[in-house]
């Protein structure tokens, strides 16, 4: 990847944790932004700023910090869905505002502190959950799908310039949470752990067309792939999602 320095949200836990630690292990100065304080991450490679990205006041602190200079932006922070039941109203426009206005609202701020002739790739990290909606998916699928179109009007606005904003659309990762939900399964079942995992795939989406989980290994490789082809990747939609959305997609 010719990238030098990265921007990555959602850093103090999940993909964005994993993606920023691999990033500065691979000798990237990176910025991490996650919401919780420091001291409950622990020590980590990169430069952590605490900010509540899903305040917009909170946006200018983080393009000063980088200065207008950064080469790779990878937007991973989300909030879900409240499992069970419907988000009040204001947790609804809590995971609008993370999810879909922050990625966009920060990208318009970073790219305008940049001088125009500098490259810079944008990652939005997306979800095939915007294909499947239901009762429960439903907030955060339309906060992805809210997304998908906005990174789209960002990458029709830096057509003239050498940059690139591109989604990655992602399927079911191998978190830890998943990975100790199954487990938990697999021994109370008296199964093999990739027979219950294959279950659980096949019953969470039937398109889908992989008996395993995402690895976040994967999620860093097509990111390098993206930002290796430069401007060329502007627009360009990444499905590392496993078929979830069916055969014409
Ligand atoms: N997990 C999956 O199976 C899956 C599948 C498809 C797509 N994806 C996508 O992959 C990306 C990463 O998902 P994940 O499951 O790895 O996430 P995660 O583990 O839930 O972590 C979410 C991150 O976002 C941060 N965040 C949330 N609200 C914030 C706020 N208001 N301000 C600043 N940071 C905030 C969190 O910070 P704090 O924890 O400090 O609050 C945390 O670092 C997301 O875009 C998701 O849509 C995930």
């Amino acid at each position: 990847m010719s990238t030098e320095r990265a921007l990555v949200t959602g850093a103090s836990h999940g993909l964005g944790l994993a993606l920023a630690t691999r990033l500065a292990a691979e000798g990237h100065t990176v910025t991490g932004v996650g919401s919780r304080p420091a001291s409950e991450i622990g020590e980590v490679p990169f430069g952590y700023v605490q900010a509540d990205l899903a305040r917009p006041d909170t946006h200018a602190g983080i393009v000063t910090e980088l200065g207008g200079a950064v080469d790779l932006v990878v937007h991973s922070a989300v909030r879900y869905s409240p499992a069970g039941r419907a988000p009040t109203f204001t947790e609804h426009e809590e995971i609008l505002r993370v999810n879909a206005l922050a990625p966009y609202h920060l990208t318009l701020g970073l790219l305008a502190a940049q001088p125009e002739d500098r490259p810079c790739t944008v990652v939005m990290v997306n979800s095939e959950s915007m294909f499947h909606a239901d009762r429960d998916a439903a907030p955060y699928a339309a906060s992805k799908a809210a997304l998908r179109l906005l990174t789209a009007g960002l990458a029709e606005a830096c057509r003239s310039r050498p940059i690139a904003v591109a989604t990655l659309l992602l399927g079911p990762l191998d978190d830890d949470q998943k990975q100790a939900d199954l487990r938990r399964v697999a021994e109370k079942l008296n199964l093999p752990l990739a027979d219950v995992t294959r279950r659980f795939l096949r019953k969470s989406n039937p398109d889908l067309v992989i008996d395993h989980l995402i690895a976040y290994e994967a999620c860093l490789r097509s990111i390098r792939y993206i930002a290796d082809l430069g401007r060329t990747a502007n627009g360009m939609v990444l499905r590392l999602d496993g078929g979830s959305a069916g055969s014409l997609i």
